[in-house]
């Protein structure tokens, strides 16, 4: 069930992000797995009112979850009262898209569209929604702590308050960047969207390392996940590049010296290169089996 609201265009644009003055849009969520909490516990920490969102969820147990934690409207199946979304977020996991877009979509053809599905172009998306008013949206796990990288892409039927508001609500879950070619979210889900866990590898292999050296798990996790969170602080807040913060921690002959000479020699660089560039590829031929009409 929806409150009564002014329709879109009539609000403000929102560039610096914060919650607009005027009435929110009602914003229609349909699926409500991580990727949907983690939005929509990002807009109830900043003042939406739950009465504003709904969540179409066919899990029990996931509509009573949503409920508990965030007092928001939830429903097992599409229907008549997503006439009133202004935006509907489309949050499933990709191989269930084109189901929940023929299930839902039809109640919702006025809405502005986002989606977060990875892989699905919006080709794709327009065909099965009947619509140009779609943005992709490409986040990542970070997002479920307000830390999340998204890549955003827009197609010509979005306007410029459109926009505004997908800004609005991605903001929520920490940072966006707009790309101006679809094609490009490929490189952003292979560098921020799989990033996670490329990290979470480094950091297993210190930790390794450091058990294998003797320490405890405990300070071997801490020493771990402690120096990404420090090291990344510190590059982000630095004016330098990163070239620069490392070489001031590796005088020659040093201990850093030889431990970089070793990833050096392995070329290990290159390699994790190499990986990112295959992820890339794996998101092109996911993007091209999702989108076969068949
Ligand atoms: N998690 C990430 O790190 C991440 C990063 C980037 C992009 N994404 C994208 O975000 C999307 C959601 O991911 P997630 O991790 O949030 O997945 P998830 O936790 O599995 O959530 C998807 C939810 O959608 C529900 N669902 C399935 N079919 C539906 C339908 N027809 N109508 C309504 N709801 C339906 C599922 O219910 P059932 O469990 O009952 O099937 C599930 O609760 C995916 O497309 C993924 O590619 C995720």
């Amino acid at each position: 069930m929806y409150i009564d609201h002014p329709p879109m265009t009539a609000l403000p644009d929102t560039t610096t992000k914060a919650a607009p003055e005027a009435p929110l849009p009602h914003i229609a969520f349909i699926g409500g797995g991580n990727m949907a909490s983690a939005i929509i516990g990002g807009l109830v920490k900043q003042g939406v009112a739950p009465e504003a969102l709904t969540v179409v969820e066919p899990f029990e147990a996931s509509r009573d979850a949503l409920r508990a934690q965030f007092k928001v409207g939830a429903i097992a199946k599409a229907d008549k009262s997503l006439e009133g979304a202004d935006l509907v977020v489309w949050a499933v996991k990709p191989q269930n898209l084109r189901e929940a877009a023929g299930q839902a979509g039809p109640f919702c053809k006025d809405a502005l569209h986002l989606s977060v599905a990875a892989g699905i172009r919006s080709d794709s998306l327009a065909q099965w929604l009947e619509t140009q008013r779609i943005v992709r949206a490409m986040p990542n796990t970070p997002a479920l702590v307000g830390l999340g990288q998204t890549g955003l892409f827009a197609r010509a039927g979005v306007t410029e308050n459109d926009k505004a508001w997908v800004e609005w609500l991605v903001a929520s879950t920490g940072q966006f960047l707009w790309v101006d070619e679809e094609a490009q979210l490929d490189a952003v889900t292979a560098v921020s969207g799989s990033g996670p866990a490329y990290v979470f590898y480094f950091i297993e292999a210190m930790e390794k390392a450091a058990i294998d050296m003797g320490m405890s798990p405990e300070h071997a996790k801490q020493l771990a996940i402690g120096t990404f969170v420090g090291a990344s602080q510190l590059a982000q807040s630095a004016q330098e590049p990163v070239s620069v913060l490392r070489d001031r921690v590796t005088s020659k002959g040093g201990t850093t010296h030889a431990a970089i000479t070793a990833m050096q020699s392995a070329d290990l660089g290159a390699l994790f290169q190499d990986a990112i560039r295959a992820a890339q590829a794996r998101a092109q031929v996911l993007g091209d089996e999702f989108g076969k009409n068949d």
